[in-house]
């Protein structure tokens, strides 16, 4: 069984992910802390995020590795684990720029099936659905208005002790939705056979629901 959730940023789709993961007992995938290790890259090798020729002759050198340590996911690059680095939001504007360019995604995307073949497995991302495994059994694309997804994201940013804005929080989230939708190769985009739940003003057990009940086919 391969579960396939495609969304903007912050509709979600890591926690539900998760829950699934779980309630089946099956693999998850995180295919944006892939992009982010990448992102990290750039920033820390002072790359032009937006120069595609420098980017790509970034992703030529860099080794990118995705373990499972207790269950989670960790992920290397060059050899070290970066869980703890990628989720700032100089990593986030990078990841999304760099995962622009095509060689970047088609080295990540093949990664990525290599993790999904031949077992069961949930992945989330912006392409899993209409590029990296569109013979998914389950799609589903996962969304919330941009403010509820700021809000969100306002309140987890505060809740770790960091400083957020809700109006600065909002503008990076529609800046990087239209980037994301944008791009040339393999754009955020819904499947035709992916299911829509848009989960504004749906508690996260709800929208497990939803999900389960899809798949189980009830
Ligand atoms: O899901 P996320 O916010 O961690 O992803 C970070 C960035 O990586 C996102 O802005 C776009 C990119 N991404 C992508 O292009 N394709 C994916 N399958 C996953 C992420």
């Amino acid at each position: 069984m391969r579960i396939a959730i495609d969304g903007p940023s912050g509709a979600g789709k890591s926690t539900i992910a998760k829950m699934l993961a779980r309630h089946y007992d099956i693999l998850y995938l995180d295919t944006g802390a892939m992009y982010r290790a990448i992102g990290l890259s750039a920033v820390r090798n002072h790359v032009d995020v937006y120069d595609f020729s420098a980017v790509s002759d970034l992703i030529k050198k860099v080794d990118v590795q995705v373990k499972y340590e207790n269950g989670a996911q960790a992920v290397y690059l060059d050899g070290e684990n970066v869980n703890g680095l990628i989720r700032t939001e100089e990593v986030s504007m990078a990841a999304s720029a760099v995962s622009a360019v095509p060689e970047v995604r088609i080295k990540l995307v093949e990664l990525q099936r290599e993790v999904a073949r031949g077992q069961s497995v949930v992945l989330d991302g912006r392409d899993i659905g209409t590029y990296v495994l569109p013979d998914a059994e389950f799609k589903f694309f996962l969304t919330a208005t941009a403010e509820e997804r700021a809000r969100r994201r306002t309140l987890e940013l505060q809740g770790r002790g960091l400083p957020a804005d809700y109006e600065t929080v909002l503008k990076q989230i529609i800046e990087r939705d239209h980037a994301d939708s944008t791009r040339a190769f393999a754009p955020l985009k819904q499947a035709e056979d992916a299911l829509l739940v848009d989960s504004t003003g749906l508690e996260i057990d709800e929208v497990l629901r939803i999900m389960t009940n899809a798949i189980d086919g009830e």
